[in-house]
């Protein structure tokens, strides 16, 4: 982490943000200025960070910015740790839309809103052991973490005694530049060894969970899954399932805590609930960046023409404050249905697979909250609720709250 001024050049990534609700104030300077900026990754990599609305919807959907090449030998790396070839976000057409569509196949809306009852008593069993607790409570232990994990373990199938372990692993994984690359690697392997046996034990014994039906689909179908896509399957969506989401809802309940008017608007008229998590995700999104791509030939960003071969990042935390996209973008307004236009769960082929299911957990879990818990606030002041750095997801680690 840095706090390079931010018209040196290259600038040294990532970024600081002042606090866990403010973006790190060079984005903006950046994108009134320099939208196109030279920065040198943790990796030592060079890379060129993207921060306007329109170039960062560019980057995310125009087929030369290739995902694939990322994991070619040799190519540019954030961090230190080698992408993988056989993983969905790595993945260029045609392999990417033939993997995507057989698992949006059993990955679908019906099965998510199947969930909803599991998700809301979840919930109100978190919730109920809160009230019983008393305060002060810290709401990451309480609702934030536990909830995501359980129910990603339940779609997928996966023992729940298994989530503390599964969350460290999850958690080293994702750390890009906080921990040393062995330990990355090491946490990587013992995941894909510990989904390999499940996968086993799927195949052995059926269950009516997502990872049964996506070995069943490695099993007959025409198009299936190989075994290494399978298993990075089953890698990329426990990670993905539930680290971000953890983040969302501590990010999006300390931000609501400290807009009180934005927190009533919410508690006030339940109707609002959908429209606060899309303006909640724009605002304080868990993630700065998408992640990396290389321009395979010469494409034109604005007044910036991008060399053939150059590592990309585009970044969703700025295009969602972009001014020239969005009223007032520095105000949380939990009102306002255009903010839905947010990027926080990118856009074109990769836009995120578990979207629908994260929306539903943090409608419910901000939405019960809320009207659990009318007179919440924060027991620390906000300056000093505890964040994590140095990984590419990041939210507050600990959210210390009274009632
Ligand atoms: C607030 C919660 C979440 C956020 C902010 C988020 C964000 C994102 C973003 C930005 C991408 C695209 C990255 C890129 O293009 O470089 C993505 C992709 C993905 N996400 Fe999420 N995600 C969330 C929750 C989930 C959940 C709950 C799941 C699974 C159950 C999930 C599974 C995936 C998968 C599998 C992809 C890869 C899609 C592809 O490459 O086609 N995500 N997510």
């Amino acid at each position: 982490m840095t706090d390079t001024p931010v018209d040196s050049s290259p600038l040294t990534y990532p970024f600081e943000r002042p606090s866990a609700l403010e973006p790190c104030p060079h984005y903006k300077r950046l994108r009134e200025t320099k939208p196109v900026a030279d920065i040198r990754m943790p990796s030592g990599d060079h890379a060129l960070l993207v921060t306007d609305y329109e170039s960062v919807r560019t980057v995310l959907s125009d087929a030369r910015f290739s995902r694939a090449a990322t994991a070619r030998p040799g190519a540019p790396r954030i961090g230190t740790e080698p992408q993988n070839a056989k993983n969905l976000l790595s993945m260029d057409p045609p392999q990417h839309t033939r993997v995507r569509r057989l698992v949006s196949r059993e990955f679908t809306a019906r099965r998510v809103a199947a969930l909803r009852p599991r998700i809301q008593s979840r919930t109100d069993e978190l919730l109920d052991a809160m009230k019983r607790a008393g305060p002060p409570t810290d709401l990451v232990p309480a609702l934030a973490f536990p909830l995501p994990v359980t129910v990603i373990c339940e779609l997928l199938g996966v023992p729940l005694d298994e989530r503390e372990q599964i969350a460290e692993w999850s958690g080293t994984v994702l750390s890009t530049v906080s921990l040393p690359v062995e330990q990355i690697i090491a946490a990587h392997s013992g995941l894909a060894t510990y989904l390999g046996g499940l996968i086993a034990a799927k195949r052995a014994k059926p269950g009516d969970d997502l990872l049964s039906a996506l070995v069943s689909i490695h099993e007959t179908d025409a198009e299936r899954l190989d075994e290494e896509e399978l298993l990075h399957l089953a890698i990329t969506l426990l990670i993905a399932g539930h680290e971000t989401t953890t983040n969302q809802i501590a990010n999006g309940v300390l931000a609501l805590l400290t807009h009180p008017e934005q927190f009533e608007a919410v508690r006030r008229d339940p109707g609002v609930i959908p429209a606060a998590v899309e303006e909640l995700l724009r605002f304080v999104p868990p993630g700065d960046e998408a992640t990396l791509r290389i321009a395979l030939e010469d494409v034109k960003l604005g007044d910036t023409v991008v060399p053939t071969g150059t590592a990309v990042l585009a970044s969703l935390a700025s295009a969602n404050r972009d001014a020239r996209h969005f009223t007032e973008p520095d105000t949380l307004d939990v009102t306002d249905t255009a903010r839905a236009q947010h990027l926080t769960f990118g856009y074109g082929i990769h836009y995120c697979l578990g979207a629908g299911l994260a929306r539903l957990e943090l409608e419910i879990a901000i939405g019960t909250l809320l009207r659990r818990f009318p007179t919440l606030r924060p027991a620390v002041p906000a300056g000093e609720v505890p964040r994590s750095s140095g990984r590419l997801i990041h939210g507050v680690t600990s959210l210390p709250v009274a009632w």
